[in-house]
């Protein structure tokens, strides 16, 4: 008799849904690799939430695609199989907000500092905004430098680029970009690049110096040239039911500890950049190109159609925005 009501508390425990102290978790999918700037302010945010909430909420990173793949983990967001991501802003139009990929425009911010303000201020705001009608939440903006370009070859002048075949994250602006060089981009998910750039199912990808190191794509290409000429970036967001869901104090220390995580992430992109670019060039096993400003300028006149073209594609009211915070000029 003991026995059975020994089971039998025992299924009871089992089949428990949740104890009111069982932590709070949240799955943060991330595609990059822990040693970057986004996978270092996981980690840190896991870190600073798990602290300011003693232990109340629990936050498992998944690191380089171990989870999802990009397309698949926007799904599991709003499905609510994870609960935190950050994906590059070129990835959202699969969420159905395509402004986003208005940031992806070349040369769009002058430097890093521009950036940062545009970020902080009205644009940034204005695109959190347009997230909220789709179930999602914006929480934070991470920095990941600019881009560089390479292939197999030299890519100095925009005729470099003809007849290549580019792999691109997802943004149209990229897509339109590459057309203006005469190239052939093509969408394809961070994980496969490697291999796609080993096998020649591509010539060549753009993407930041954390991302060529971390991910060896260095290795695999031999002309990198350092081209700066787009912005990659992070949100990190939310599924909006499950962050509204929580205790109030619960979400103030999360909040909390994602500022702090934030600022870390942000102070470190730059140096970690310019680390993984001089550790490629030590590596002895690509070779690195610099545009003269004369050699720049014909890449940003090669490219400018993409600015016309853009209005069709992420629509005036963003393109305004941007042009008058950063005062630039859209076509
Ligand atoms: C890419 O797909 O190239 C990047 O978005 C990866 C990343 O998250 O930095």
């Amino acid at each position: 008799m003991r026995k059975l009501i020994l089971a039998g508390v025992a299924a009871v425990f089992m089949m428990a849904p949740a104890f009111a102290d069982d932590p709070i978790v949240i799955k943060f999918s991330h595609v990059v690799a822990n040693d970057t700037p986004k996978g270092k302010g996981a980690l840190k945010f896991k870190e600073l939430a798990e602290k300011y909430t003693n232990g109340k909420v629990k936050v498992e990173v998944y690191p380089n695609s171990s989870l999802y793949k990009d397309k698949e983990e926007i799904e599991a967001l709003q499905l609510g199989s994870v609960q935190m991501l950050a994906p590059s802003t070129a990835k959202f139009a699969p969420l159905g907000v395509k402004e986003f990929e208005a940031l992806d425009l070349p040369w769009l911010f002058k430097d890093d500092d521009t950036y940062a303000k545009a970020m902080k201020g009205p644009i940034g705001k204005w695109l959190f905004k347009k997230l909220e009608a789709k179930g999602i939440t914006g929480l934070a903006y991470w920095d990941n430098g600019f881009h560089m370009v390479s292939a197999n070859r030299p890519l100095i002048k925009p005729a470099d680029f003809e007849g290549l075949k580019f792999r691109i994250s997802g943004s149209k602006i990229a897509d339109r970009y590459f057309r203006d060089l005469e190239s052939i981009p093509q969408i394809m998910a961070f994980s496969e690049v490697y291999s796609a750039l080993q096998t020649g199912v591509v010539d060549g990808c753009e993407n930041t110096p954390s991302n060529y190191l971390t991910q060896k794509f260095y290795e695999v290409q031999k002309d990198i040239t350092v081209s700066y000429h787009a912005h990659l970036q992070y949100a990190v967001i939310v599924n909006s039911k499950f962050w509204n869901g929580l205790p109030a104090d619960i979400r103030g220390e999360l909040e909390k500890a994602m500022d702090e995580a934030t600022d870390y992430t942000n102070s470190i992109a730059r140096k970690e950049n310019e680390d993984a670019l001089a550790s490629i060039k030590a590596s002895g096993k690509t070779t690195l190109h610099y545009l003269t400003d004369d050699e720049r300028k014909q890449w940003q006149t090669a490219m400018q159609p993409t600015y016309k073209w853009a209005k069709g594609r992420v629509g005036q009211e963003v393109l305004d925005l941007i042009s008058k915070e950063l005062d630039v000029k859209m076509n």
